[in-house]
Order: C-alpha cells, then sequence, then structure tokens
C-alpha cells in the first residue's frame, strides 16, 4: 500500500520549491508531486497546516553500541531519532570495541536493520582504538561502507597524523570529521573558561583550545587540498576562521548543535551535570556570532552530538560526570523556536541544514523531495506547542538540560522509504 500525503507546505531546498501540493509515494520512491493527486489502495495522511520536508538527517550522535548498551542502543536511539523527525542518523564510532575495523561496521549495520526505524550511516575511526597513534585501514572502511571518518570524541593531537589521514580520505573520497580540541589547553577542564568557572569554583576550557586546532585543520587541509568537516563549533572565532576559509575556496564545511547556539555557561551555575558538554556551552557573544554563522551559510548543517549517559553516570560530581546532551527528540523543537520563528533562518535554510547539507557533504543521495527520490520524509506542525518531558523521552538516557523546557514546533510522521516509522 502507498501513501499519499495531501495538502501540505513542501519545502524542497534543493529545488527551491515551497508550496501547497500533494506527494504520491509507491514502495519507497517518491511516485509524483502535484495538485489534487489522487490513487487507489493508498493510505491518505491530511497535512493541511502542517510542514513536509525532506527526512531529517542528523550527521553527528553517538548510539553507543556496542559496548554501552545501558546509556543507548541502536534500537533506543533510532527509535528517539524517528519521534525526532530523523530519517537518517551519522554514528561516531567511540563505542567499545572502536568502530575502526569493518567488522564493528557490519555489526552496526546487522543491529540496525533489526531496529528498522531510521537509516544509520556509520562513521569510521581515524586511529585504531581512537589512540591517535596509527591510522585505521580506510580502505578496508571504505569497504565496509562508512560515510565519513572521525576521532570524535577525542583530538587528532598529533598534525602529522592529521595530515596522513587527510591525504588517505581525500583518495577514498572521505571527509574528515574533526573534533577540535587542545587537550593540553583544555586538560581538567569541565566548562567554559570564564567568570561563572571562577564563580563556582570549576576548572575552565579556555576558547583558545577549540580555536587553535581549528585554525590548524584548516591549515593542514588547504595543505592535503582534501575536505574537512568541523564538528560542534562552539566559539565565534571558530566561525570566523571557517568563514574566511570558505572565501578562499577550500573544502571546509563545519555544524554546530542545538545546545549551543541555545544556552550559555550561565546554565551551570546549579552544578546540573546535564549542562555539562564538550565542547563547553559558551558566552551570549558566542551564541551571537553562531547565528550569524547559520544565517549567512557559514555553518553549514545543524547536528545534535547527541551523547547518551546514564542517569548513574551524571549523577556524581560536575568534575567527576561524562561530557554530553542528548538531543534527538529536542533539536528540532529548539531549531523552530530559536532560529525560524525568531527569523534567524527561513525554514529553507531548516531544510538545508538539517537535511541537504548534510546529505550532500557525506554523500547520501537525501535531502530532497522529488520524484524518484528515496520517500524520506518528515512531516512538521510548525505551530504544536509541547514541553520536553522526561518520562516522554524514548532515548534510553535522559540526560538532557531542556526538560521542562516549551517548546514550538514537533514531528508529527516520520516517514523513511516509503514506511511510517512515527507518528504522533
Ligand atoms: O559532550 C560530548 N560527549 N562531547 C564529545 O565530544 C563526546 C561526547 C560523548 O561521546 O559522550
Ligand atoms: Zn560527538
Amino acid at each position: 500500500m502507498g501513501l499519499l500525503i495531501k495538502n501540505g507546505r513542501l519545502i524542497d531546498a534543493k529545488n527551491n520549491i515551497d508550496q501547497k501540493c500533494d506527494i504520491l509515494i509507491e514502495t519507497d520512491k517518491i511516485a509524483e508531486i502535484g495538485d489534487n493527486l489522487s490513487a487507489n489502495n493508498t493510505e491518505i495522511f491530511d497535512a493541511n497546516g502542517l510542514t513536509v520536508v525532506p527526512g531529517l538527517i542528523d550527521m553527528h550522535v553517538h548510539l553507543r553500541e556496542p559496548g554501552f548498551e545501558y546509556k543507548e542502543t541502536i534500537y533506543s536511539g533510532t527509535q528517539a531519532a524517528a519521534r525526532g523527525g530523523f530519517t537518517s542518523l551519522c554514528c561516531m564510532p567511540n563505542t567499545n570495541p572502536v568502530a575502526d575495523n569493518p567488522g564493528v561496521i557490519e555489526f552496526i549495520l546487522s543491529q540496525n536493520k533489526k531496529a528498522a526505524f531510521v537509516n544509520l550511516f556509520p562513521i569510521g575511526a581515524v586511529s585504531k582504538g581512537l589512540k591517535g597513534e596509527e591510522l585505521s585501514e580506510i580502505a578496508d572502511l571504505k569497504s565496509s561502507a562508512v560515510v565519513a571518518l572521525s576521532d570524535d570524541g577525542n583530538p587528532i593531537e598529533n598534525p602529522e597524523l592529521m595530515r596522513r589521514a587527510m591525504e588517505y580520505a581525500a583518495m577514498f573520497d572521505l571527509p574528515i570529521i574533526s573534533h577540535c580540541e587542545d587537550r593540553q589547553l583544555s586538560a581538567g577542564g569541565v566548562m567554559h573558561e570564564g567568570y561563572i568557572s571562577t564563580r563556582l569554583g570549576l576548572k575552565g576550557i579556555p576558547r583558545t583550545s577549540e580555536i587553535v586546532v581549528v585554525a590548524r585543520d584548516i591549515e593542514i587541509a588547504r595543505f592535503t587540498n582534501s575536505r574537512l568537516h568541523i564538528a560542534h563549533i562552539s566559539c565565534k572565532e571558530s566561525v570566523e576562521l571557517i568563514r574566511k576559509a570558505k572565501s578562499i575556496g577550500l573544502k571546509v564545511s563545519c555544524e554546530c548543535c542545538p545546545h549551543h547556539f541555545t544556552l550559555t555557561q550561565e546554565a551551570l551555575i546549579n552544578y546540573d551535570t546535564n549542562t555539562k558538554v564538550n565542547p563547553p556551552l559558551r558566552t551570549q557573544e558566542d551564541i551571537a556570532a553562531l547565528k550569524d554563522g547559520l544565517k549567512d551559510g557559514t555553518i553549514d548543517c545543524i547536528a545534535t552530538d547527541h551523547a547518551p549517559h546514564a542517569e548513574e553516570d551524571k549523577d556524581v560530581e560536575f568534575d567527576s560526570a561524562p561530557f554530553g546532551i542528548i538531543g534527538l527528540e529536542t533539536a528540532l523543537g529548539l531549531v523552530v523556536s530559536e532560529l525560524v520563528d525568531k527569523g534567524i533562518i527561513s525554514w529553507k535554510q531548516l531544510v538545508e541544514k538539517m537535511s541537504l547539507n548534510p546529505s550532500n557533504i557525506l554523500g547520501l543521495s537525501r535531502g530532497s523531495l522529488e520524484k524518484g527520490a528515496v520517500a524520506d520524509i518528515t512531516i512538521i506542525d510548525p505551530k504544536q506547542e509541547w514541553t520536553v518531558r522526561k518520562e516522554e523521552l524514548v532515548s534510553k538516557s535522559k540526560n538532557s538540560p531542556f526538560i521542562g523546557r516549551r517548546l514550538r514546533g514537533k514531528a508529527v510522521l516520520t516517514v523513511v522509504s516509503g514506511r511510517i516509522v512515527y507518528k504522533a
């Protein structure tokens, strides 16, 4: 049976379409787009008043399987994704064992086949065991279908290793996703270094620990003529460096996370470990720069860095708590409430940053709604107001600083390859 979506506001950034129309899905593809479509033996979904966009893609998540299934599994993480309006995820390799070889990648893909909520595109480790010493077998990872390489969670400290990683990755047309942090500068830090860290008596992570590595990696990408994607930028200087790199034609892209453009260091004043994240929550000035970067296209993507940690992991003193915030079920609401409704970005830009650009950067052949395309579709109620409630989150971990927050904008239907995987 097919699916006919009637009367929605269709937004397709790739084809510059923003209009009311119908979409007919047959098996796993978009069969037709137009007015007054009809079909026999087809489920009809009335999308009047709703916004229909290409399925959202989160290019940066941690699903914790294998190895940390008590925090999240591929089943629970991809179910949370479907509920948040995501149809595709790219999962980071900091699992146990590390996803630095085809065996682990194949395991991840087979677990996702069983879960069957959303598409999962694994990211392979740059270095064996994420140790930053020896490169993974990049050719083997490429043949096991990884879409990028990253040591995320850890920086690649050795610039010579980063140079060789970029050279090899370029041979296989894989981007390197860089977690930019100088571990000597950030050593021991648990939050943004500033007046709040002083007041709270917590050791700070200076902004320069991010900035120096952004600058270094841009230079190595220029030197090696390769593709660099910078993860979770949090500082205004990072935005400036990337803007300049793009202006001289370097193959540099980047993402930022909803928590970084909605919360500042002030969120930590009650020592809530759910606000502990790496890179840390910064300042109002940084938020303004991230918003400028989102608006002018310097920041290509919005990714969650969904980093689940169990209650018992986070329920410790601030210094000992792990870094990380979950994001799959709150990202869309935060983007609509804080960026679209406030006029920072348009709906078209939302589609670019949460679907088309991640697809293009990683070669996922998705991100648009056109005849013949894979039917990955998200239907959003742009006006629905809702409160983030802990008991409603389906992610196995609940480490969100947004619990209790009122948001506007919510996914009401998530369709993956023509199949409804979430219906509100
Ligand atoms: O806050 C973070 N959590 N930042 C990272 O880079 C890693 C992540 C995790 O894996 O928990
Ligand atoms: Zn991450």
